[in-house]
């Protein structure tokens, strides 16, 4: 029987990975550079976490999760994102006495059971970051401003920011009101999750993905025109941020965001060349969430890019990626005598930090050349033993031919050095 790979999976392959090393090296960097640390949090958590923090009405905690019982009948539910798992670390670990804000950043693999179409998978991958206890609209300006740092430090053109606010609790008790006088007379009509949604979390409504193109749903008042003073101040402060250091955005009042946490501030960066999976980051302030996990009141802020989508933006955008040259020179050996020294020279490079190759498969000394050429090796040195006999080799460029002579001697320091 052949097993090919879970539908909703993939493999990324070695001939790719250095696309996936140097965006996260560029994510890492750009986040340390803004003080945030790395986190790792488990693939896996308590099933309540996720009830709890990402909320029991929305697609991915009622539909998506893989969830299982384990051999100790403890519910244990693979991560479908990596928040949830951040604040309950951050609660757990005593970081609410850390002076504030405390920045973490984390590069994860995700879990959701969905339909998988181009750019959604069931197993994908997040560069994502969260920031607690700040509560002024400056660290929201700041956030976005990390995503447009990496953007352009990865060579990505514009990709369109949308921005809205969702409001706080007091504001979306008055809203939810308004919303369910909206629906009340066509219920009817509604998918069976939007009559659950009705009494339970109205604001999902807006979000369905089977109602979408029902005119009561494109028509539905917007939360936007119905937030509180504080938050609609909270949310000019944003905008005003935004503007003072240059970057463009556009109100989307229909941005609501798929988990329940969210008040506030919600942003997604959306392409058009990712297909209709065109949300490549998404985030938003959760001023409630640290303590509907457990925790005291914590504002927190932040967002998740999805790096399977963001590469195919790349990709679109024919962003050019080097591939780094790991190894920088191919080592024939004509000769046992020679086969020694090759190996001796290529441990203690190797020990320098220079990347080599020889062979390790017996092949004859044409078989060798056709092998570091197929490899793509910029240097090429053949000993035999009349170098080693002459106490000298050639170190060829492969580019164009050139070669330097180089005792024996001086090998590994001119490798070391040169190359
Ligand atoms: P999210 O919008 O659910 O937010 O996911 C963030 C990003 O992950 C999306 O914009 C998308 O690029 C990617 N993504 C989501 N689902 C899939 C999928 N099935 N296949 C491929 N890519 C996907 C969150 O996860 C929040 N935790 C973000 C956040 C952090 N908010 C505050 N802090």
């Amino acid at each position: 029987m052949k097993i090919s790979a879970p539908k909703g999976t993939r493999d990324i392959l070695p001939a790719e990975m250095y696309k996936w090393h140097r965006a996260a090296k560029t994510f890492a960097d750009v986040c340390h550079m803004y003080g945030y640390e790395e986190i790792r949090i488990p693939t896996f958590e308590d099933t309540n976490l996720f009830q709890r923090g990402v909320g029991d009405t929305t697609d991915v905690v009622q539909k998506e999760m893989y969830t299982f019982d384990d051999k100790g009948g403890r519910s244990i539910t693979l991560r479908p994102e990596g928040t949830a798992g951040v604040v309950r670390s951050f609660i757990e670990n005593g970081m609410t006495s850390m002076p504030s804000p405390v920045r973490m950043f984390y590069d994860i693999t995700a879990f959701r059971y969905e339909n998988v179409q181009k750019g959604r998978y069931r197993e994908f991958h997040q560069f994502g970051l969260e920031a607690f206890g700040s509560e002024g609209p400056k660290i929201d300006v700041e956030i976005i401003s990390i995503v447009n740092v990496f953007f352009n430090k990865m060579g990505l053109k514009h990709i369109a920011l949308h921005i809205n606010s969702i409001g706080c609790p007091k504001c979306r008790a008055a809203y939810n009101e308004i919303l369910k006088d909206h629906f009340r007379p066509h219920m009817d009509s509604m998918c069976d999750d939007c009559k659950n949604r009705f009494e339970r979390n109205p604001l999902r409504m807006i979000d369905c993905k089977a109602d979408a193109e029902k005119d009561i749903v494109k028509n539905a008042p917007r939360l936007i025109d119905h937030l509180c003073d504080e938050c609609r101040e909270h949310f000019e402060g944003v905008k005003k941020g935004l503007e003072q250091i240059g970057i463009d955005y556009t109100i989307d009042p229909n941005i609501v965001r798929g988990l329940d946490y969210y008040t506030r501030t919600v942003f997604e960066f959306v392409s058009e060349n990712v297909g209709t999976q065109g949300t490549i980051c998404g985030g938003g302030r959760y001023d409630g969430l640290v303590e509907s996990v457990g925790g005291p009141h914590v504002p927190g802020i932040g967002f998740a890019m999805g790096v399977e989508r963001f590469l195919m933006e790349a990709e679109a955008q024919e962003v050019p990626f080097e591939k780094p040259d790991y190894v920088k020179v191919y080592f024939a050996g004509m000769s046992d005598a020679a086969s020694a020294f090759v190996a001796k020279t290529c441990y203690e490079l190797r020990s320098e930090g220079v990347g080599c190759e020889q062979d390790l498969c017996g092949r004859a000394f044409r078989a060798q050349m056709k092998y570091a050429g197929k490899a793509g090796i910029p240097y090429l040195v053949v000993v035999g033993d009349d170098e080693l006999a002459s106490g000298k080799v050639k170190v060829k460029k492969m580019e164009d031919g050139s070669e330097t002579e180089v005792a024996v001697s001086e090998l590994v320091s001119y490798c070391k050095n040169n190359l």
